[in-house]
């Protein structure tokens, strides 16, 4: 919501209404409750509650606005909210494997398609995109968002964002968007769910805080507030960043939600001794709407004299809460037609679906083994829990989500015709026995191919789905292990939601591809990168540790240190029996590292290979010199770089560029994103793009002034492949 979204008509329109209102009216509008049955939700519209969880069909949501426009006090119509978070009845692959195509205009395209269908059943507002820049695959909802890296999560939010709501959100096929979680709720400690979080202002506003700010600039509706704390302070409670910096700052005109029973957990946080006080905390701190429907209900909490400190903030957050009812339109068009309804996944979603999913697949290694030819005649053994599986959709995916039609082992039969397909899936990871492991040991000489899809089921990731162990579920390790025992070439599929720790098998099969959870479209798409009908182009946007003893594993969650090491570690058994020891040049014994660990995550973020060799020809760097002041008024670093496709098919191509500050007065990242681009290349083809670097990609949070400073100086530009012996360098002055 921007400042001019509302005509001066529609503003006059929310004072008055807001001037007929009584206390309990307001505090009921800015409330979202969870209502089980259809008698309870249409009490609860009679009675003026704001918003609704949506009851399951278009008929029943206009029931329910027919009862608040007819016959609440005030007429107002609902809000009916649901997490759609990637498709509703089509279902795109998960944030985070969108995240790997690096191409957020398609994620605009998903998301617009998941508003026609949700505001077509009567949804209007989505609890999306979540923009948590995610450094711990331990946390189960990283597959919910974009990955490590905040500038990958500002495009992809703000594309979502842009997607879901278009340019003018009072069209019957939008719906309101929400960022969220505000704030850090990624960082939280040991990626375990819901727990503490405690962080400098730098990093806060260096990779936590620009996500949000895009998503407000592309024009969300609505933020909802995390369940985190932030250096002590609950997040629902803390004014300084959802008042100060959200709304003050960043001049954010919609409203502030919280999170499920947000507002009643700052009792169990430590902060507040019952509800009224909890309610009152939110509130002043800068919260507009509770989710959970307990501002009033479970003794009255607020429903004694109206306190006048919060009179105010009361009618503040009731304007913000009808000024998005009024943007969408819903005061001239609270109803959908119920004839229109979709109900199942359309042509063109499932086309956009595809199109999306074809860009995610990350090749993590490749001897040459794939693609395998479609005219491929030989022995395959197909094996492992994915085998023969549809559980393709990964979390966050409501009952009405639509599963694919076929499972790998359909695609792959139709793909390889000549193949002769043996199917040995393994439904249930966790149920590998012994004897499973014994007899792909016992038969894997007699194939050609062995092709095993491994499986982290959809629900061991997503909301309090953090694991502390990583690696696939069950005795799959060892079913890669057993299978690379003959010398018959294994490819392993992954299909799962967060990185894992594969480190125990990466080296063995021939090659191994993240698929993720890719939606309706997956057993298809897979099958079409196993046999090169699509090269595959999708790019880490989150590292693969080596172990989870080395998180967190992001490419820049650390500066260079002082002692940079050179040299990995490496356990060597000393003469004495009980001590290991790393490297023993004594200069290189003092740096940081794991004396037991390679160096760096096992793949890194932006790892990704092609069935086409890309090389990059040349890097030269436009702007060699800029002012900061020319940067502070728009001006770009351009870099120009030369790629060439050294393939026989074409190739999509994602161009990240890094830069390195070299010398700066707070230790800079060793690398940090500063733009990014998808290209196609034709096979054989070369190709030049120039790519902006803006300000703010070389800016840095700085405490003592409170604001952000680019610093005179030269910069490295990074760029995997380069053929320079030195990076080229820019100059700021
Ligand atoms: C709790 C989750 O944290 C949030 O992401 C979600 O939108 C709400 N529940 C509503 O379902």
């Amino acid at each position: 919501m921007r400042a001019d979204t509302l005509t001066p008509d529609q503003l006059a329109q929310i004072d008055s209404l807001i001037e007929a209102m009584t206390w309990e009216e307001k505090l009921n509008q800015i409330q979202v409750t969870f209502k089980m049955s259809q008698e309870e939700c249409l009490e609860a519209a009679r009675s003026g509650i704001g918003a609704l969880f949506w009851p399951g069909s278009a008929r029943d949501t206009n029931a329910l606005q027919k009862a608040a426009i007819e016959e609440s006090a005030h007429g107002i119509p609902l809000l009916i909210g649901l997490d759609v978070i990637h498709g509703f009845r089509t279902i795109f692959p998960t944030p985070l494997a969108m995240a790997a195509s690096f191409a957020p205009k398609l994620a605009q395209a998903s998301a617009r398609a998941s508003a026609e269908e949700a505001r077509s059943n009567g949804v209007n507002w989505t609890f999306s995109p979540m923009v948590d820049t995610s450094r711990d695959p331990r946390w189960g909802r990283v597959v919910e968002g974009f990955g490590e890296d905040p500038l990958v999560n500002s495009a992809f939010g703000a594309a979502m964002v842009r997607g879901y709501q278009g340019e003018k959100l009072d069209s019957s096929s939008l719906m309101a968007a929400c960022a969220k979680h505000y704030v850090g709720y990624g960082a939280a400690e040991g990626g375990r769910d819901y727990n503490t979080v405690d962080m400098s202002t730098r990093r806060l506003r260096d990779v936590y805080l620009p996500p949000f700010r895009q998503c407000v600039e592309a024009g969300a509706a609505t933020v909802m507030a995390s369940f985190n704390t932030m250096n002590g302070r609950p997040m629902h409670a803390h004014k300084a960043l959802l008042t100060e910096v959200l709304k003050e700052e960043y001049g954010f005109e919609g409203f502030i939600v919280g999170d499920a029973s947000g507002v009643e957990n700052l009792i169990p946080h430590g902060v507040a001794a019952n509800m009224e006080q909890a309610a009152i905390m939110s509130l002043s701190a800068g919260l507009d709407m509770e989710m959970g429907g307990k501002l009033y209900e479970d003794g009255h909490a607020l429903l004694t004299e109206p306190d006048p400190a919060l009179v105010e903030r009361v009618n503040e957050a009731c304007r913000r809460v009808l000024g998005v009812k009024f943007a969408l339109g819903l005061f001239d068009n609270p109803y959908i037609p119920e004839d229109a309804e979709i109900l199942e996944p359309r042509e063109d979603h499932r086309a956009t679906a595809r199109q999306m999913a074809e860009q995610c697949p990350v090749l993590l290694t490749n001897n040459g083994t794939l693609p395998v030819a479609p005219t491929f005649s030989g022995k395959i053994l197909l094996a492992g829990p994915a085998a023969d599986s549809r559980d393709h959709l990964g979390a966050w995916v409501q009952r009405m989500g639509v599963e694919p039609e076929v499972s790998l082992k359909d695609t792959l039969a139709a793909a390889l015709p000549q193949a002769q397909i043996t199917v040995r899936a393994h439904e249930n990871p966790l149920a590998i026995s012994d004897e499973d492991i014994a007899e792909i040991r016992g038969c894997a000489a007699d194939y050609d191919l062995i092709l095993l899809a491994l499986s982290e089921p959809s629900d061991l990731s997503g909301e309090a789905s953090s694991r502390a162990d990583i690696r696939l579920p069950g005795n799959q390790d060892r079913l890669v292990e057993a299978a690379c025992e003959s010398d018959t070439p294994v490819v392993v599929v992954l299909v799962n939601g967060r990185p894992l720790d594969i480190s125990a098998w990466a080296h063995l099969p021939a090659a191994i591809l993240e698929a993720w959870h890719l939606g309706i479209t997956g057993p298809e798409v897979i099958a079409d990168i196993l046999t090169g009908h699509i090269n595959p182009s999708g790019r880490l946007p989150m590292a693969f540790p080596r172990s989870v003893g080395q998180l967190p594993a992001a490419y820049d969650a650390r500066e260079n240190t002082g002692r940079p090491p050179s040299r990995a570690g490496s356990i060597e058994p000393k003469n004495f029996d009980f001590a290991v020891d790393g490297p023993t040049n004594i200069a290189e014994f003092f740096t940081s590292k794991y004396r037991d660990l390679d160096l760096g995550p096992l793949f890194p973020f932006g790892h990704g290979l092609s069935y086409s060799p890309i090389t990059v020809e040349k890097v030269q760097v436009r702007t060699p010199t800029l002012a900061i002041a020319e940067m502070n008024k728009g001006a770009c670093i351009q870099v120009e770089v030369t790629l060439t496709n050294e393939g026989d098919v074409p190739a999509d191509y994602s161009l990240l560029v890094f830069t390195h500050d070299i010398l700066s007065s707070l230790a800079p990242a060793v690398r940090r994103l500063a733009a990014f681009v998808k290209v196609g290349i034709p096979a054989g083809g070369t190709i030049h793009e120039t790519v902006d670097i803006p300000a703010s990609a070389l800016a840095f949070w700085e405490e003592s002034t409170g604001a952000p400073v680019i610093e005179a100086g030269e910069f490295e530009v990074l760029i995997e492949g380069d053929p320079n012996q030195e990076p080229p360098r820019f100059t700021l002055v």
